[in-house]
């Protein structure tokens, strides 16, 4: 039978305000499950031992937490599988990250229901329902399929970079939801709500570091909705209000017009204001090489690229 040791983060403030880590060993079958482990730790070595969870089926999304270093949901997770992955060493088992610890493994949620509450998100239509049911087509539901499947696990918000360095960042699932709702046709807030997501700790923030599509246990792609309501933003006429939006526009325009990437233009662009202060700097890395020409530059199949960025931009 498989033996494992479990290095568990362990903090009881009732005893004391120092968090520890503490070491299990569990004798178990070949298909376990690391919320089943650490069920059976509670049950059987440590009644202390705190943990939240509820539907044990990659459901309710209570179990979230962090599995060597990695987001995952503990009830979805084998420990033959971390065990594979880690050269058969001992699972070492952490809360969520970006979220304060209550007790063990359980974490203060209450930032991220907040976060959520603030995007709204549940349909607003502008006109009174119709009699009878209203029917929306399949390919109206395909467009906001991804983001209806959030449990509400907070993996994304564990890994979440923009997060860690902004404890206010609106963060992926609730912008998942938020595009869920905006991208509705039953919805009549599409304007008003791109400029709710459009502010201050909003979408602009996303350092687009893409671990919240990586940890997604759903496949839910909370970075892609983000994108998509950057999309809407522009569409609403609000994209050149901040410096994100601009610096995404930049990449734009650099494409459009040459095919590739001109860092060059990406300061003026973004910064316009700033950008003079930066020149005598420029013109350094310049000199030594260290940026690329100014000059315009064009790929051989532009025309190529256009043709990509015509079907991206349909399907938005
Ligand atoms: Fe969990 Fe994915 Fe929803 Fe984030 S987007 S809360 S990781 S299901
Ligand atoms: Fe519900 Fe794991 S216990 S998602």
């Amino acid at each position: 039978m498989p033996q494992t040791t479990f290095d568990v983060f362990r903090y009881q403030p009732d005893t004391s305000d120092e968090a520890y880590r503490q070491k299990y060993e569990l004798e178990h079958g070949e298909d376990m499950t690391l919320l089943d482990a650490i069920l059976r730790l509670q049950n059987e070595q440590d009644g202390t031992l705190a943990v939240r969870y509820s539907c044990r089926s990659a459901i309710c999304g209570s179990c979230a937490c962090k599995a060597d270093g990695k987001t995952v949901l503990a009830c979805m997770t084998q420990v033959e599988d971390l065990k594979a992955q880690n050269g058969d060493q001992a699972v070492r088992v952490d809360p969520i990250g970006n979220f304060k610890p209550i007790k063990d493994l359980v974490v203060d949620m209450e930032p991220f229901w907040t976060k959520f509450k603030s995007v709204k998100p549940y349909l607003i239509p502008d006109s009174d329902p119709p009699e009878k049911e209203r029917i929306v087509s399949k390919e109206a539901m395909q467009k906001i399929y991804n983001e209806s499947k959030c449990i509400l696990c907070a993996a994304c918000y564990s890994e979440c970079n923009s997060l860690a360095a902004d404890a206010e960042f609106v963060g992926p699932a609730a912008f998942a939801w938020g595009f869920r709702f905006a991208a509705d046709e039953r919805d009549g807030q599409r304007s008003q709500r791109a400029k709710l997501y459009s502010g201050e700790h909003g979408i602009w923030d996303c350092t687009r570091c893409m671990y919240c599509n990586e940890r997604c246990p759903k496949g839910v792609d909370p970075r892609d909705a983000i994108e998509k309501l950057g999309g809407i933003a522009f569409q609403e006429g609000l994209g050149m209000r901040d410096a994100g939006g601009r610096h995404a526009k930049a990449f734009l325009v650099s494409l459009r017009t040459g095919g590739k990437l001109n860092e060059t233009l990406l300061v003026p662009l973004t910064q316009p204001l700033k950008a003079p202060f930066d020149l005598p700097f420029a013109l350094k890395m310049i000199q030594k090489g260290k940026a690329p020409s100014p000059l315009p530059h064009k790929i051989r199949r532009l025309d190529e690229v256009k043709k990509l960025m015509k079907s991206v931009k349909e399907t938005i």
